[in-house]
């Protein structure tokens, strides 16, 4: 029998109290405590002899506790009881990626010290296993690239865009009617959310802290219909990205964007608010993952996964060599990372603009594969249209350059997309 505290009994701590209490694989959990904020809240559901609390010390005081489940969310308070529960040699289990992207090194540098394990297969992708098997299924094959559809709402959203030719507002709006979008939409949609996973996954993939606040993130929010209209007749489907890739001199090339994805892509049947990720390793070359990254009870399986490794005695301290601890990985920079391009903007109807605005990336020494200007059936007095370039392959350089050059002479900022071509 292993004695567990909560910490936290919001959606996601409530869910795993109810799995606890009806899975047979949980006979060997008891919770003898849970935290929470609030001691007036109704929690319906605690088990007789569970004592609700909201005094920290209380839990980390408590000899016969052997794991503490983190679940409170945020970075500050959860920070205090994960160090505080490793402190005291308790084994952490966290489903809190935003604990882990910023403040994953100082976490485990505490739990190296005190020989506490720290699981945490819940806090990427919920109930997708990708955390078990980048720590241990793939540990042994050097990792070439990981590349993610990782957060539901966005790729709800695009799915919807693509599939019923919905806009951005109105996909996002039935996102939020299902449940699928927050009210307050911005850290999924700004591709923030999807960042700090790239900063676990990578960190785990690449062996080495992969800090998500160092990483080009780009959101959804500026795209238009249209940009999914044109990408399908090109070929290509839109998807939230994160990618991270080694290059050829051992930098890594990360960001977070929207790419036009081929078609046939492995990620491009990845649809609504699924998750998958695409790891390439040396000896076995592809594998998918797909599968719910979201939802309380997904999110329980894993942290009952987890629980039971604690219970089991199969969860170890990390070592000096964890991922976590190992010094930031040199970063690609925008002059090496490159790739064909997707570019929008809204220019005048008016003779002479191509012109002006070719001239811009041949002064970058962009070389354009295509260009595209939609007829417009409506009346001659609507004062701009959109203006579709595709590039053969630039450096990110040249295009962040392109892009502050457009907006400089007044042409407005361009969206940008990257073109996959594998
Ligand atoms: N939702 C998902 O699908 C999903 C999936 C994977 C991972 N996660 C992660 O799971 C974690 C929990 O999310 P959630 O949606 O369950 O959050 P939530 O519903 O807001 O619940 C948070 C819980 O933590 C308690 N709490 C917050 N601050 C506290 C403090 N300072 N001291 C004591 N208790 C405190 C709250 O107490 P009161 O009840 O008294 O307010 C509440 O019970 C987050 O890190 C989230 O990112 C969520």
């Amino acid at each position: 029998m292993m004695n567990i505290a909560i910490a936290g009994a919001g959606t996601i701590g409530s869910a795993l109290i109810r799995l606890l209490a009806s899975s047979d694989a949980a006979t060997g959990i008891r919770v003898k405590a849970v935290l929470v904020r609030d001691l007036s809240k109704p929690r319906p559901g605690l088990p007789a002899g569970t004592r609700l609390t909201d005094k920290p010390a209380e839990i980390f005081s408590d000899p016969e506790i052997g794991a503490v489940i983190e679940l409170m969310g945020g970075t500050d308070a959860a920070f205090e009881i994960a160090s505080a529960a490793l402190k005291a040699g308790k084994a952490l289990v966290t489903a809190n990626k935003n604990l882990l992207a910023e403040r994953g090194p100082e976490l485990f540098a505490l739990a190296e010290k005190t020989r506490a394990p720290i699981l945490f297969e819940a806090a990427v992708c919920a109930g997708m296993p990708i955390v078990r098997a980048l720590r241990e299924s793939l540990r042994a094959d050097p990792i070439a690239s990981l590349e993610g559809i990782v957060n539901g709402t966005t790729n709800y959203v695009l799915t919807r865009m693509t599939e019923e030719g919905l806009s951005y507002a109105d996909a996002l709006a039935e996102a939020k009617r299902l449940g699928l979008a927050e009210p307050d939409p911005s850290y999924d949609v700004s591709g923030r959310d999807a960042a700090c996973k790239l900063g676990v996954l990578g960190t785990l993939a690449f062996g080495s802290y992969l800090d998500a606040r160092d990483l080009g993130v780009t959101g959804i929010e500026s795209l238009e219909a249209e940009d999914v209209k044109q990408a399908k007749a090109m070929g290509y489907l839109i998807k939230l990205l994160a990618a991270a890739r080694r290059g050829a001199n051992g930098s890594l090339d990360a960001e977070v964007g929207p790419v036009l994805l081929p078609l046939d892509h492995p990620l491009a049947a990845v649809r609504m608010e699924y998750n998958a990720v695409l790891v390439e390793s040396r000896g076995l070359g592809k594998n998918l993952f797909m599968g719910r990254g979201a939802g309380p009870d997904p999110t329980a399986v894993s942290l009952l996964t987890d629980i039971l490794d604690v219970a089991e005695g199969w969860a170890r301290a990390p070592g000096t060599d964890d991922p976590f601890l190992m010094p930031k990985p040199a970063l690609a920079s925008p002059e090496e990372a490159g790739s064909r391009y997707y570019l929008r903007l809204s220019v005048p109807d008016r003779a002479g603009v191509l012109a002006k605005i070719s001239s811009l990336f041949a002064g970058l020494g962009i070389s354009i594969a295509s260009v595209l200007q939609p007829e417009s059936r409506e009346a001659s007095d609507v004062r701009s249209v959109p203006l579709i370039i595709t590039t053969h392959r630039a450096s990110r350089a040249s295009m962040e350059k392109l892009s502050a050059s457009l907006a400089g002479d007044g042409w407005g900022k361009p969206v940008v997309m990257r073109i996959q071509e594998d």
